[in-house]
């Protein structure tokens, strides 16, 4: 046990230290310091002090086109002003590989933007320099059940693993981000939370045809909320502490944008394209304009849509993505133009929802409130040819059904004290029921009936789907104005399910052999246990 102690506490500095005090009078609230994992954290594997071999999954011939180390470890970021935050961080190094492979997001602790082309082979050594358990997933990739960073394939802390893949899903915004679940449940939300997630780009030639706005004039948004405590230090509220968290999710109480508060970016009067992720363990953003217009929507989770969409609004669930394009050619220097998250009623409890949260510790800043995320200000000419394309993509080929498709149903219900359930059951590591076997090469559809109060982002590992279906088949429980800026159209690796909505995905299962996941993305309800592996077989 002894050296256990010793290896967590290699990591802690005096100032830690005197956290510990500290966080004894803070019932429930973990302060993300090694020192508070070591009392509180039962479920992280014990460290060895040898490291072993470096393990190898993935495709084993070269030559690789890039080559990457990235490596997850304690740190300290600057987030807000004065003292910097202790954080868990991936840094990365490019050791192989195009010079725009690895892209700053900024100073704070968000993992390096990772630029990969289609057609590439990349391999990347992962290095665990946490003091649990952790696993690097490749959220929205096509890749093989090995690489896909799994929890049944933890890295244990102090060792490496190393993942090699081909880069074959379409151009889109994808991201990375930790998948370790332990015997007291998932680690995902805090470790996310603590800072470990980084957005993954999908270039491609069809493309970089379009011309699409690219250098300053496309903006890589990374959406988190945080909430601090005293000396600008993280605060979670540990998911199996509060029955609140574990029922809503966790919501801070401080936006974050690329881990800084959000900011003023100066724009020229030509068009821009945004790209966003919600990284956010489980806040639902109602993306919308200060002044009114639209929302032009060009892309999804998995790429361009075949033409773009405008919305009055945006819904866009944890782990979702949306490409936004917007052109300021026509406006006036001095003009603002601000994105903000809207105003909307989150649940039968929506009014109570700050009330509850407060009284629970919880948060200044609601489900359902309106905030700013990004001034854009007008602040000098710039000349540019590009116009909206009409078409943006005509490869887009979501998966072929027929009259005799399969229709699997899956029910997400609340499970008394449990959190919530797909078909009655929660997460039990690799093991599958006999309706979670699907076979290489099939499509099916899965169907989802939500039967609980909250909306549930459902997240299937491995592929992109198509939504084909999205009906409401009983009340929405006070959530019915998230439904306006729902974008079913194009390929999406993660469905907001409203509660009282069945909605219907198409999927095919290409390549791969093996297990993958499927589960909720809330963050909190997929470490309670609203997580399944399914079955790849021939
Ligand atoms: Cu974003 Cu199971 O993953
Ligand atoms: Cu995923
Ligand atoms: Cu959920």
């Amino acid at each position: 046990m002894s050296d256990v102690k010793e290896h967590r506490l290699k990591h802690v500095d005096q100032k830690r230290r005197r956290l510990l005090g500290r966080i004894g009078s803070l019932a429930g609230i973990s302060i993300l310091s090694p020192t508070f994992l070591l009392a509180a954290g039962k479920n992280q594997a014990i460290a060895g002090s040898n490291r072993r071999a470096p393990s190898y999954r993935g495709v084993g011939q070269g030559p690789f086109d890039v080559d990457l180390r990235l490596r997850a470890q304690p740190d300290t970021a600057p987030i807000l002003p004065g003292t910097p935050s202790e954080v868990w961080r991936y840094t990365a190094a490019l050791i192989h590989g195009p010079q725009n492979t690895l892209t700053s997001l900024g100073e704070s602790y968000p993992g390096p933007l990772i630029r990969l082309h289609r057609g590439q082979r990349a391999r990347v050594r992962l290095e665990n320099r946490l003091p649990e358990d952790t696993t690097v997933h490749w959220h929205g990739l096509h890749v093989p059940s090995d690489v896909d960073g799994q929890p049944r394939l933890p890295i244990k802390p102090d060792e490496d693993m190393t993942v090699a893949f081909d880069v074959v899903d379409r151009a889109g915004l994808y991201w990375y981000h930790p998948h370790p679940h332990g015997r007291d449940g998932g680690r995902v939300g805090f470790q996310s939370y603590a800072g470990l997630a980084g957005p993954l780009i999908i270039e491609d030639e069809t493309e970089r045809a379009l011309g699409l706005p690219d250098g300053d004039q496309e903006m890589i948004l990374v959406l988190q909320d945080r909430r601090f405590a005293g000396d600008n230090e993280l605060t979670y509220l540990g998911g199996t502490g509060s029955m609140m968290t574990r029922m809503r999710g966790f919501l801070g109480d401080r936006i974050l944008i690329n881990g800084r508060p959000p900011e003023i970016r100066e724009v020229g009067t030509q068009p821009y394209r945004l790209r966003i992720l919600n990284g956010s363990n489980a806040r639902i953003y109602k993306l919308a304009w200060s002044d009114g217009r639209p929302v032009t929507v060009i892309g999804t989770d998995g790429g361009l849509l075949a033409r773009a969409q405008p919305q009055p609004y945006v819904t866009l669930a944890p782990a979702q993505r949306i490409d936004l394009w917007v052109d300021f050619s026509d406006a006036t220097i001095g003009n603002e133009l601000r994105l903000v998250s809207d105003h909307y009623r989150a649940g039968m409890m929506g009014g109570m929802g700050g009330m509850m949260g407060n009284m629970m510790g919880g948060s200044g800043l609601p489900a359902g409130a309106r905030f700013d995320l990004l001034t854009l200000r007008v602040t000098h000419r710039s000349r540019d040819g590009r116009s909206l394309p009409t078409v943006l993509n005509d490869d887009l080929k979501p998966p072929h059904m027929t009259p005799n498709t399969p229709i699997r149903r899956f029910d997400l219900a609340t499970q008394m004290m449990r959190g919530f359930s797909i078909n009655g059951r929660q997460f039990e590591g690799t093991t599958v029921a006999d309706d979670e076997i699907v076979l290489l090469g099939d499509t099916e559809i899965w169907e989802f009936v939500n039967d609980t109060m909250m909306p549930h982002p459902m997240h299937v590992h491995g592929l992109q789907f198509a939504v084909v279906e999205r009906q409401k088949i009983d009340d929405q429980r006070g959530w019915s104005e998230l439904g306006g800026g729902l974008v079913d159209a194009g390929l999406h690796d993660t469905v907001l399910v409203l509660p009282g909505e069945r909605v219907r995905i198409a999927l095919t299962f290409t390549d791969f052999e093996g297990f993958y996941m499927y589960h909720c993305h809330n963050m909190e309800h997929e470490d309670n246990g609203m997580m399944r592996y399914y079955r790849v077989r021939s």
